[in-house]
């Protein structure tokens, strides 16, 4: 059975003590759960993730962000090997925060891809379409362009490597949840894609997660889809309790 993740993605929030506080509280209350199908991961700023992974024992750590060069002069950057010096395990790329404010492209993320595959980082990469590509009937052609242009360059062994995450740029931080036969559908259609490239059997063992306004309530319907692996969540992963119900109702599924 491919591999369940609920993942947090804190963004821009929390001070470095607050973060402690709430990976702290997350990562005991998933040691008590113990859950057996279920990957937790934390996606935190930069400044977190020495800390964070120190007291990690039931859960994994995530950056959200790594540089496209390796190391060197580059005032400001954080390179994939410092993220793997930290005792992180996964690398979330490909942001529509990072893809519309920051400027990044296919091109550029074809460079983080590899600098992350590099030091044995796994990639959670995110896909998704803007509302005008939804209402124009592009959807499936912006993801369709997003997964080829960014991943399928790779050969087998490395886009094992790879977790993608389906996230409707007008469900991010808008409290507009894709409905769960919306989510299902893209789900199958990116597997369906993958099997095109790498065949059914890495298809059928790739998590593919979704985000967008994902909470306590909406989770259990999306889980319930046969194509939705998991979760990439924002907002409710910032309260421990919020996070919890979600893991506990991929769990439960
Ligand atoms: P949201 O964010 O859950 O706050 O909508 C999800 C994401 O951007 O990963």
């Amino acid at each position: 059975m491919r591999k369940r993740i609920v993942a947090g993605n804190w963004k821009m929030n929390k001070t470095l003590q607050e973060g402690i506080e709430l990976a702290k509280e997350v990562n005991n209350r998933v040691k008590a759960l113990a859950p057996q199908h279920t990957q937790v991961i934390v996606g935190t700023p930069f400044i977190h993730l020495a800390e964070v992974n120190k007291l990690a024992d039931a859960i994994a750590v995530s950056a959200q962000n790594c540089a496209t060069e390796a190391s060197g002069a580059y005032t400001g950057e954080v390179s994939a090997a410092m993220i793997a010096s930290a005792g992180c395990r996964y690398v979330i790329l490909g942001h529509s925060e990072r893809r519309s404010y920051y400027g990044e492209t296919d091109e550029i993320l074809v460079k983080k891809v590899a600098r992350a595959l590099e030091n044995g980082l796994d990639i959670i990469f995110c896909v998704g379409e803007v509302l005008a590509d939804r209402e124009a009937g592009k959807h499936f052609d912006i993801v369709k362009s997003q997964l080829e242009n960014g991943l399928f360059h790779l050969d087998a062994a490395s886009f094992a490597r790879i977790v993608v995450a389906y996230e409707p740029v007008w469900a991010i931080g808008t409290g507009k949840t894709a409905t769960s036969t919306q989510a299902e559908e893209m789900h199958a259609f990116i597997r369906q894609t993958i099997a095109g490239r790498y065949g059914k059997e890495a298809a059928t063992a790739t998590t593919i997660l979704y985000g967008g306004s994902c909470n306590a309530k909406n989770a259990d319907e999306l889980f319930s889809q046969p194509d939705v692996d998991g979760g990439l969540i924002g907002g409710a992963s910032l309260k421990a309790d919020d996070f919890l119900a979600i893991i506990n109702a991929r769990e439960n599924h």
